[in-house]
């Protein structure tokens, strides 16, 4: 009888993998509507000028830094001192001294501010709606039950997920960081079983960095997680992209539903590396600063086109999937933002044992670049 697998199930890596299409990875929370104050074009041009006014007196009156992930719609990336990838952020974040950090992103990642904050500082974010399905699957339950299991464990855990689980990890990493953050966990601890949560697409990604040191597979755990704006992006539609465009690079998150696909075409030679990449969302940017292809295609949410249209004016980006949209992050608005630093709403504050323990494993994330 085969086993029944739950999403959150921690499985050795290679079950885990053969497992991906009998598992229901669909979203474990309710995903909002997008507000239609999302999309700038649903927003006088009176009414943006006035809020973007505001927010920069507020800004200066207050002394706020504002950040913004490459996921956000553009009106609010328009008023952020940076935007970037969830790592780019969380370092500008904690080597900021201004008084106010807003970030505009998901809570996660609001929450990893509120642990690095200077004691002065308070952290906010325009909309508590700004959660994550893939954070949603991490179950810190299983985890417990996996370090019982395995006392000399290691676990990894990707910055997608909420302060419990960071609290109890070894090390934190995100996209742009992720392969390093495995190898040099696999080679620090050679014997130790490894679990990489709770992206199982990405935990794909983490198997074959290490089958590339020479390193086995048998001691990798993953979780059967998965981000539900990701997992609908899948090889089918990056291939029949490619077919229509063949003098296009592909560039594809390492969430994606098509990771195996492009890493075995990599893999086997029958992809150039100049002509597919997996990159985190800001890596996609620095990509594009070098690679001489005028089409790209895109494989991750269709909002990331919006920064890198503005890096590389010159080129023509066709989405892989142009449903694919992360409600999440986009329930940061133009007005939220302002509504939140007039009000000094929404704070996010973090249990300070919980923060503490949390603190480690995220500054070993931030230390590898
Ligand atoms: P990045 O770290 O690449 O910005 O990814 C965060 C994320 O949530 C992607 O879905
Ligand atoms: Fe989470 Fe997916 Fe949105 Fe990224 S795109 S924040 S992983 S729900």
């Amino acid at each position: 009888m085969n086993k029944l697998v739950l999403p959150g199930d921690i499985l050795p890596a290679r079950e885990a993998i053969e497992m991906i299409s009998g598992v229901d990875l669909g979203p474990p929370i309710e995903v909002p509507p997008i507000p239609t104050c999302a999309n700038p074009a649903n927003v006088s041009f009176d009414e943006r000028a006035l809020l973007n006014g505001e927010i920069k007196r507020l800004k200066k009156e207050k002394n706020v830094l504002i950040l913004a992930h490459n996921y956000e719609p553009p009106d609010v990336q328009d008023a952020a001192d940076f935007i970037g990838d969830s790592l780019h952020l969380a370092k500008i974040g904690r080597d900021s001294d201004a008084d106010v950090l807003i970030e505009a992103s998901v809570l996660f990642m609001n929450e990893i501010l509120a642990v690095m904050k200077k004691p002065h500082q308070k952290v906010l974010a325009p909309s508590l709606k700004a959660l994550c399905s893939l954070a949603a699957h991490a179950d810190v339950n299983k985890v417990k039950a996996w370090k019982e299991a395995h006392p000399d464990g290691k676990v990894i855990s990707y910055v997608n997920t909420y302060l419990d689980i960071k609290a109890i990890s070894d090390i934190c990493c995100a996209s742009a960081n992720a392969a390093k953050v495995i190898r040099y966990m696999a080679e620090l601890y050679p014997e130790s079983p490894l679990l990489f949560l709770p992206d199982v697409f990405l935990g794909y990604y983490a198997a074959k960095t290490l089958e590339k040191v020479g390193q086995t597979t048998d001691r990798l755990y993953l979780m059967m997680g998965a981000c539900h704006v990701h997992e609908k992006i899948t090889a089918h539609q990056v291939m029949r992209q490619r077919a229509l465009h063949p003098d296009a690079a592909v560039v594809a998150h390492m969430e994606c539903g098509c990771v195996s696909k492009c890493m075995t075409l990599l893999d086997q030679g029958l992809v150039t590396e100049e002509m597919m990449q997996l990159r985190s969302t800001w890596g996609m940017m620095e990509f594009l600063k070098k690679t001489p292809q005028k089409k790209i295609i895109v494989a991750t949410t269709v909002t990331n086109i919006y920064p890198m249209s503005k890096v590389a004016p010159d080129k023509e980006f066709i989405p892989a999937n142009p449903e694919a949209r992360c409600a999440f992050m986009e329930q940061n608005t133009l007005r939220n933002l302002y509504e939140s630093l007039r009000d000094m709403k929404h704070e996010i504050t973090v249990d300070p044992e919980l923060a503490r323990q949390a603190r480690i494993p995220i500054e070993r994330m931030l230390a590898i670049q």
